[in-house]
């Protein structure tokens, strides 16, 4: 098996993953399983985005936490520290003096077409400057790792597109190979949906958690919405939000499960017992494993300095060759 030090020949894949709340399901199986088969076939960097987090964070309590929390729950979902490089934005301070130098270099009306900020001025909220800013700050994230590709959702394509862009520009009238151009690579991860049947996210209040009780667990599993059918009813099981689910966790049973519901005699109550028993068999050894990293600060703190230590080598080389290339220093 090849460690980090040993992947010199092969591409760079790079994500940012925002602390912004404790990870839910659909985080788990449309971000980070996703995330983790790349493993094999790239360098891996995978860093908490807690200065992005900054522009809705306000609890300085709280994003400390959830940096831990979302450090430990991609370590407990199998993220290996020894073969991929697991920091913290903020401990690589080197990004900020390359998102000067990229804004310099950027129209200020490319940022004003952010999705982000336009849907914010639309929402008839006053969006802050960190918002505004918040794709300069991302493509120097990529750009201070020689990254060749960044696997993300289609929602952050436009960013990739802005990142591109800028260092194109950077290079072309500083010099070619001043800066590695990144790919997209889109992740065709499931939409997964949440207890009321819409995409599960934070902000509805209708996500499926990762790591807390087992009680919680099923209590939520037991609330998600269904059509009102007797037991003895025959019932649709495509696009319903359980059996959704069940093809998700448990793909090879799904075909099972979709016959007795539309044979009749097996009614949502049992279906959900079912999607319970699925979800717990995939995330139960995870949640111990989570409860057992995240316990131990100290330890999870020291992995993130290492990947930290590691990831500052190669953001001094790209820094270095940019302040040449720029005429700083
Ligand atoms: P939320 O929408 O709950 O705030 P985030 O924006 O923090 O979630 O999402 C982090 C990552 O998880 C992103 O890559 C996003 O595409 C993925 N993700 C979030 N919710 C879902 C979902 N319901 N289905 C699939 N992927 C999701
Ligand atoms: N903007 C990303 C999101 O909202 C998080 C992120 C920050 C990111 N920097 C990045 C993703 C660099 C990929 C690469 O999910």
């Amino acid at each position: 098996m090849s460690t980090w030090d040993t992947l010199g020949a092969v591409k760079t894949s790079l994500t940012g993953i925002k602390p912004t709340h404790l990870p839910h399901l659909g985080n788990y199986l449309g971000a980070i399983r996703p995330a983790l088969s790349l493993v094999d076939r790239y360098r891996t960097l995978y860093f908490i985005a807690n200065y992005h987090a900054l522009t809705t964070v306000r609890d300085a309590e709280k994003l400390r936490d959830y940096v831990r929390d979302v450090a430990a729950t991609w370590l407990a979902c199998g993220l290996d520290p020894e073969r991929t490089l697991l920091y913290r934005q903020s401990d690589v301070p080197e990004v900020f003096e390359l998102t000067w130098v990229l804004s310099c270099l950027l129209a200020k009306g490319q940022l004003e077409r952010g999705h982000a900020y336009k849907e914010a001025l639309v929402r008839g909220d006053s969006p802050n400057a960190g918002l505004f800013n918040y794709p300069v700050l991302m493509a120097a994230d990529i750009l201070l790792y020689d990254t060749d590709v960044v696997p993300i959702g289609k929602d952050q394509k436009q960013h990739l597109e802005l990142t591109r862009d800028v260092a194109l520009r950077l290079n072309h009238t500083y010099g070619e190979n001043t800066l590695v151009v990144p790919e997209a690579l889109i992740t065709e991860a499931p939409l997964v949906p949440g207890t009321d049947g819409e995409k599960m996210s934070k902000s509805r209040g209708n996500g499926i958690p990762l790591f807390e009780s087992t009680k919680k667990l099923r209590k939520v599993i037991m609330g998600i919405t269904t059509t009102s059918e007797t037991l003895e009813d025959p019932k649709t099981a495509e696009g319903s939000t359980v059996y959704e689910l069940y093809k998700l966790v448990a793909p090879e049973r799904a075909p099972e499960m979709g016959q007795k519901l539309e044979a009749g005699g097996y009614g949502w109550g049992h279906a959900k017992q079912d999607l319970y028993e699925a979800i717990e068999a995939e995330i139960g050894p995870k949640r111990d494993a989570y409860l057992e990293i995240r316990a131990d600060e100290p330890k999870l703190d020291a992995i993130l300095s290492d990947g930290a230590a590691k990831a500052r080598t190669i953001a001094h080389a790209t820094i270095q060759r940019v302040r040449d290339a720029v005429g700083i220093g």
